[in-house]
């Protein structure tokens, strides 16, 4: 039975163990990887793209365990080349597949350009440039 370690970013550690072949998979990234780990067992790993491999929310570091995880498909390192703080032990939370125990240690930062709701941000929000507009027309 794997034994997965989460280090946040506050340093707080979470730990959870899950039987290979048992979790009911929730269709968010690969099967048995980090992010159907954490949605089955009520850890939050963010995953803007839905674990599709077309972001990096889903960063990870990894601390120990590096053997126990599947190996780094072409996609998933082409995209961890865009992922901030990226490391020699990084992995897409929804590509690596958990074999045994392993430690992971969540970045600083991410880069996220998905707002709720599925919108793409590339400037300012839209809420903000209409307050500011109302204060223009106010003023
Ligand atoms: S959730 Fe987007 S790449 Fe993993």
């Amino acid at each position: 039975m794997p034994k997965v370690t989460f280090i946040h970013r506050d340093k707080s550690i979470q730990t959870v163990e899950f039987e290979q072949g048992k979790l009911e998979y929730l269709g968010h990234g690969l099967p048995e990887s980090f992010l159907d780990v954490a949605m089955n067992l009520g850890i939050h790993l963010e995953h803007a793209c839905g674990g599709s491999c077309a972001c990096t929310t889903c960063h990870l570091i990894i601390r120990s365990g590096m053997e126990k995880l599947s190996d780094m498909e072409d996609n998933e390192a082409d995209r961890l080349d865009t992922a901030w703080e990226l490391t020699t032990s990084s992995r897409l939370g929804c590509q690596a597949v958990i074999k045994g125990d392993v430690v992971a240690e969540f970045p600083m930062y991410t880069r996220n350009y998905v707002q709720e709701g599925g919108e793409i941000q590339l400037g300012a929000p839209k809420v903000k440039a209409k307050a500011s507009e109302e204060e223009e027309v106010r003023s």
